[in-house]
């Protein structure tokens, strides 16, 4: 998602923009810019009672509201977040599936795929990045809760059966073999790391563990998606089995 510049606003959290409560406009009065500057709302919210409200209170303090499409490229709604574009592409081409994202983080991708009407176990070692999770997936809609547990993946933890595994900017190379081993076959694991070449130029990431080197093995599952882009390698990987696909990987 390009920056978007002027001020959005929102009063439904799964779009795009500062999220504002409509009946508590007057509160916030201080904090908009001067009522010559427009405001921006997002066209499709204005189909909707809520952004209705909150437009016409807008109006009310003398603001000019003007509207914008609040679909991206792809026809997702703009939201103040985005997905790993790994994870976009994913669920783009792949039936929504069980899945694990581990190092979850605050939870972009799990409540992206969970929006989806995918089932997700999002996994991280930090209780606060876990309770942001919560915190994203209470502002959307979701069809089946996440279960987001607090846990060190390099531990003994045991993985969580699943049909598509994510590492998402979070690599490591024991957690990977001890999957490759215990996946179903036709299992889908997404990884989107530094690559090799961008820590050779910059030195970064200092710890090679959360690189996909050319050394990582691939364990002889198949490889449905590999792409370098900027500082990052993306890899979708299958494991071999009677459930394989060859559409996961076209953007
Ligand atoms: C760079 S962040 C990426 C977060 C998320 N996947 C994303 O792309 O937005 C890496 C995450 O991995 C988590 N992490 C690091 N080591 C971990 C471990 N051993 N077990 C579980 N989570 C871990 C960190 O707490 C952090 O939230």
């Amino acid at each position: 998602m390009g920056l978007v510049r002027s001020l959005w606003l929102t009063a439904d959290p799964a779009r795009f923009g500062t999220v504002v409560d409509p009946g508590d406009l007057r509160r916030w009065k201080s904090q908009l810019p001067e009522p010559t500057r427009p405001i921006w709302m997002s066209t499709g919210e204005l189909q909707t009672e809520l952004g209705r409200t909150l437009e016409s209170q807008l109006r009310s303090l003398g603001y000019c509201v003007r509207t914008g499409p609040d679909r991206d490229a792809d026809g997702q709604t703009l939201r103040a977040w985005a997905p790993s574009p790994l994870v976009a592409m994913l669920a783009r081409n792949a039936p929504s599936s069980p899945a694990v994202d581990l190092g979850c983080g605050g939870g972009r991708d799990a409540v992206f795929l969970a929006a989806r009407g995918w089932k997700v176990t999002a996994v991280d070692s930090l209780s606060d990045c876990v309770e942001r999770g919560r915190g994203l997936e209470e502002s959307v809609p979701v069809l089946y809760p996440i279960e987001w547990i607090c846990a060190d993946v390099r531990s003994e933890f045991a993985l969580p059966s699943a049909k598509v595994y994510l590492f998402i900017r979070f690599f490591d190379a024991g957690v990977w073999a001890r999957l490759a081993e215990s996946a179903e076959p036709g299992a889908i694991v997404a990884v989107q790391t530094f690559s090799e070449r961008h820590r050779a130029a910059t030195g970064h990431p200092r710890s090679e563990r959360t690189v996909w080197l050319s050394t990582t093995s691939d364990f002889g599952w198949h490889v449905r998606y590999s792409r370098e882009k900027g500082p990052f390698q993306y890899r979708i990987l299958q494991k071999p089995g009677a459930d394989d696909v060859n559409s996961v990987a076209h953007s």
